[in-house]
């Protein structure tokens, strides 16, 4: 075999030992919540960062932030499908024995990111009614992973 042929297989043979192993179709359900997720807690630590001074507040990028995780909130729950994957899910069977918990947090989430639109529509910003608001959704992130993640 020729060297070119034979690096030709070596990456042949890497893509699809990668695919095997790490593959997670990214139509699938489990990809969409995640990448849902994923942008949800970039949007929330852009909020978060521009309350706490990480960041310099911009009331029109806070404004339309508040707006997105607010239509992010909504996004998730139907992506989890009747039966709980195999692999690659750090949800806990809790999601799936506890389902009236489970949605229960997720309306939570949802009325705690309107709140948040809310506060956020008031001029002028007021860091005393965004933060707590802001301090309110993060505590249903995390009171949720605390049920129904594996970390
Ligand atoms: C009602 C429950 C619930 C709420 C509320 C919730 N999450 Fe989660 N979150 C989950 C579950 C369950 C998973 C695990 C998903 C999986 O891997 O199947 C998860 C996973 C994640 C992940 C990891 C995604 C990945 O790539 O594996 C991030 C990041 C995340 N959530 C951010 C957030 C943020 C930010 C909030 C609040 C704005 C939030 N979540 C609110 C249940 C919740």
């Amino acid at each position: 075999m020729d060297t070119t042929l034979k690096r030709l297989c070596v990456v042949l043979l890497a893509c699809l030992t990668l695919s095997a192993c790490g593959g997670v179709d990214p139509n699938s359900p489990l990809a969409q919540r995640k990448a849902i997720f994923k942008d949800m807690l970039k949007t929330s630590e852009d909020l978060g960062g521009m309350l706490r001074g990480r960041v310099a507040f911009d009331g029109q990028r806070f404004d339309e932030g508040a707006v997105k995780l607010d239509s992010l909130s909504h996004q998730p729950w139907k992506q989890f499908p009747q039966v709980k994957e195999t692999d690659h899910t750090s949800s806990t069977d809790a999601v799936w024995q506890k389902q009236a918990r489970f949605q229960e947090l997720a309306r939570s989430l949802e009325s705690a990111t309107a709140e948040l639109v809310v506060a956020s529509k008031e001029r002028p910003f007021k860091s005393s009614t965004l933060t707590p608001a802001m301090n309110k959704v993060q505590a249903v992130c995390e009171a949720c992973h605390k049920e129904f993640r594996d970390h």
